[in-house]
This record gives structure tokens, sequence and C-alpha cells, in this order.
């Protein structure tokens, strides 16, 4: 089957890549028990995958309720915090963003497939620490995500997508060292199977109320098989590896990919 999505086709650069979604299509959905998933996690890695700050709980229940609102049910939250409540009913990924003393930070989030980084690193930063270590973010992007969070409008719902390359199928990676350390025992024959591009889907809204902005986030991984089986959609892809601006591979280390990504798009 094919990829959901393919922002390769589009673009191999850093960008800001918003625009607006309906409401109703706020999350994708087509995961049956997401609470199945993620409860282990946060019972062997709560640190990773869990943080909140003091006086986000106003924020956090409003979450909530909008949350119930758009799967059509109210999602009780069971004495657990209410991010908290409200990740375990969906797919994706919840990060709270408030404004405190002028600079929107990170003041809770439920983390279940993060690329590399865990909940506990990152609480409380802004958007200009989250984003430290990509490479020009604070001169290019960040006064325009600033101008964005700070003009939301209540019934904007904002999508973006990202991409890269990764060699496990498992959406909870916190440290890639193990992945990448593997990749030299991966059977070039099976490039295709072995390498994955790894999606995510991020979404921007705000809640009327309290005036914080949910990002959410949902990771789709497929083979690049699935890409590679169509020739016209492979060729696309090959030309994003080939044109990817030199930040963009060097922060997604694609370089460690070269080879077997040669025996995919070439044939070699
Ligand atoms: C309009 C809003 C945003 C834009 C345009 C944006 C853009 C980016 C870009 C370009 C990257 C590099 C990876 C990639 O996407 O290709 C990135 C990484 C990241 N972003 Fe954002 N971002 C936004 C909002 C947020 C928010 C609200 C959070 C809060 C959780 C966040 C947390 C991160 C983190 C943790 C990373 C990884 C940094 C690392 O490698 O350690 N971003 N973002």
């Amino acid at each position: 089957m094919r990829p959901r999505h393919a922002p390769w086709e589009e673009a191999a650069e850093f960008r800001i890549g918003l625009r607006a979604i309906a409401p109703e299509d706020w999350f994708e959905g087509g995961e049956d028990d997401p609470a199945a998933r993620k409860d282990p996690l946060l019972e062997a890695h709560a640190h990773d995958v869990w943080a909140e700050t003091e006086g986000s709980r106003p924020a956090q229940a409003e979450l909530l309720g909008l949350v119930g609102e758009a799967l059509g049910a109210p999602v009780p939250a069971d004495r657990r915090p209410p991010l908290l409540a409200a990740a375990r009913a969906v797919a994706d990924d919840l990060c709270l963003m408030e404004k405190r003393d002028g600079v929107w930070r990170l003041t809770a989030l439920s983390l279940s497939a993060g690329s590399f980084f865990s909940a506990g690193e990152v609480i409380g930063k802004s958007l200009a620490e989250l984003h430290l270590p990509v490479t020009g973010f604070g001169e290019t992007l960040l006064k325009r995500v600033n101008r964005i969070f700070d003009g939301l409008r209540d019934d904007l719902v904002l999508e973006r997508r990202n991409w890269s390359v990764v060699s496990s199928p498992d959406l909870f990676i916190p440290d890639p060292a193990p992945m990448r350390a593997a990749i030299p025992t991966i059977d070039a024959a099976r490039a295709a199977d072995e390498l994955r591009v790894r999606v995510e889907r991020q979404t921007l809204r705000r809640l009327p109320r309290t005036g914080a902005v949910v990002f959410t986030i949902r990771v789709w991984i497929d083979p690049l098989s699935a890409i590679a089986a169509d020739p016209a959609r492979l060729a696309l892809f090959a030309r994003a590896w080939r044109t990817a601006t030199p930040e963009f591979r060097a922060y997604k280390r694609l370089e460690l990919y070269d080879e077997l990504m040669a025996r995919v798009i070439d044939g070699a």
C-alpha cells in the first residue's frame, strides 16, 4: 500500500509548510486502541513519554474536552492528568504550548512516538530552545513560528508534515543510537524493506478558553518498498533524496543510508 503522506514530493528542506485543514480532519484515526500501545510505555518509560508543568491543568482540561468533542463522545479523565487521558484516546501525541511571561513554552506533553527526544528533555522549553538542534531555525523560522502561534484563530486547524528515513519500524525511539549502530548489518538486497520513510503529520490548534495551543504529532512509517513499487513515485523520492539541502541531510543523518539507498533508487 502506498504511504498516506508523501511530503518528500513537496520539499527536502526545513520549512514551515502549514496549511489549513477542516476541523473534522484534526485526527486521522486508524488505530483501534491507542491506550493499549501507550499505557505500557508509560509504565516502563514514564520520564520519556509524559511530563507536565505546574499551572497547565486548566488548559489540559480544555484540551480533554475538545478531544471528546472531536471524537463524538466525552473522554473520561479517570483521575489521570487530563492531557494524558486525552492522549490515550487518540493515536497522536499531544503537546500543550502556553505563553508564559511572553514566551511560548511546552507545558505538558504525552509523547509515545518521539523521534529521538523524550518528554523529560523538552518539558518547559520555549519554541527557540526546542529547536536549537535544528540548523538555522532561530535565524529563519523562529520569528514566523512565534507569529503564527500568536495569531492563531479559534476556528483554524493547521497541518504540516515532515519526513525522514529510518531503519526501524518502531514508533518509540527516544534514542536513535542502537538503530543507527545496526545499519551496517542490513542486507543490501533487502534495503527497500529495511529502510523506511518516517512521516510526522503535525497539527496546530488554539484552545479558545485558555488561549493555549495544542500541537499534535502523528507518526506514519512505511517501508521504501511501498514507494519503490511505483516508478513515478520512486522518481519523486529519488529527486528529494538527491536535492535535500546539506542542513536537512546532516540533521537527519541521511548520509548513513546513502549506500543502501543507492540500491533502492538506482538498483545499484
Ligand atoms: C509551526 C510550528 C512548528 C514548526 C514550523 C516546526 C518546525 C520544525 C522543524 C523544521 C524541525 C526539524 C525536523 C523537521 O520537521 O524536518 C523541528 C523539529 C522539532 N520540533 Fe518543531 N516546529 C514547530 C512546532 C513545534 C512545537 C510546538 C514543538 C513542541 C513540542 C516542536 C518540537 C520540536 C522538536 C522537539 C524537534 C526535534 C528537535 C531535535 O532534533 O531535538 N516543534 N521542528
